[in-house]
């Protein structure tokens, strides 16, 4: 029943913190007891993913690494073009998330597809450099997001394509044409969502203009399930890596 999966999401989101020795094992205890759940309730609160999905200039024969992927749900926004790929690995760390993952794929008969647990931060591609990756709502979950970004960037061929999708601050000075969010939105939403070890940033978007072409950027607030039509900011990033460090 849809109302009793929320409440065993909601029972996990407004406990304290989830705590562990490490990383991993602070996402663990955050997702082992809703990854059944997951899906059914982030498809209210993670808006965008779609269209970051089909935003990706997908060409026959290219590789992809979805990145914090969790349960692999974002595939299914890339409809019948999946099959153009020649493979797509969905990299996290949460065993229970890749478990739902894993049976998504089996269902789906994705024979191109696979899921690793590894650590976006340090995980590197057995067959080099790939021509896509994706973070969808991964990069305010990982500490080291820089790290994270940089070591995408070093896994991706140069002109390949990094698309993001997140929740975000603005900063306080933001630069001409970005939004300026007021004070009330940048203390509330980090301020909220770090209870649960999200950490919202006016740095993320910044850095990733800096490290790519920029293709498609979209600054937008979603609603938030159960907060009373509170919507929270979120952008959708699509860069190109530079064909040559300048
Ligand atoms: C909010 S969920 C988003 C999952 C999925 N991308 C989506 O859009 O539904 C954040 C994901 O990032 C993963 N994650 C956090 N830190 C990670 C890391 N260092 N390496 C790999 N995955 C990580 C979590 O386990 C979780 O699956």
């Amino acid at each position: 029943m849809a109302l009793a999966a929320d409440l065993r999401i909601l029972w996990k989101v407004l406990l304290p913190g989830a705590r562990g020795a490490d990383h991993a094992d602070r996402l663990e205890a955050f997702y082992g007891a809703q990854a059944g759940d997951y899906d059914a309730y982030r498809r209210r609160l993670l808006h965008g993913r779609e269209e970051m999905m089909q935003a990706l200039p997908l060409r026959a024969g290219d590789r992809l690494l979805d990145l914090g992927g969790g349960t692999g749900s974002n595939l299914e926004a890339l409809g019948e073009r999946i099959q153009l790929l020649r493979s797509a690995t969905v990299v996290d760390l949460s065993p229970s998330l890749l478990g739902v993952a894993r049976e998504r794929l089996a269902r789906h008969g994705w024979g191109n597809v696979t899921a690793v647990e590894a650590d976006a931060t340090a995980y590197e591609p057995p067959d080099g450099p790939v021509d896509l990756i994706t973070f969808s709502y991964s990069l305010t979950m990982i500490p080291d997001w820089f790290g994270a970004i940089d070591r995408a960037l070093a896994n991706l061929k140069p002109g390949g394509v990094l698309g993001v999708v997140d929740f975000y601050i603005s900063r306080k000075w933001p630069t001409a044409g970005m939004r300026r969010h007021s004070r009330f939105q940048r203390t509330l939403w980090p301020a909220l969502f770090s209870w649960d070890n999200v950490f919202l940033s006016p740095d993320h978007l910044p850095f990733l203009q800096a490290r790519c072409e920029t293709l498609k950027l979209e600054e937008r607030t979603g609603r938030m399930p159960y907060m009373l039509g509170l919507k929270a900011p979120y952008y959708i990033f699509v860069g190109r890596k530079p064909l040559k460090r300048s």
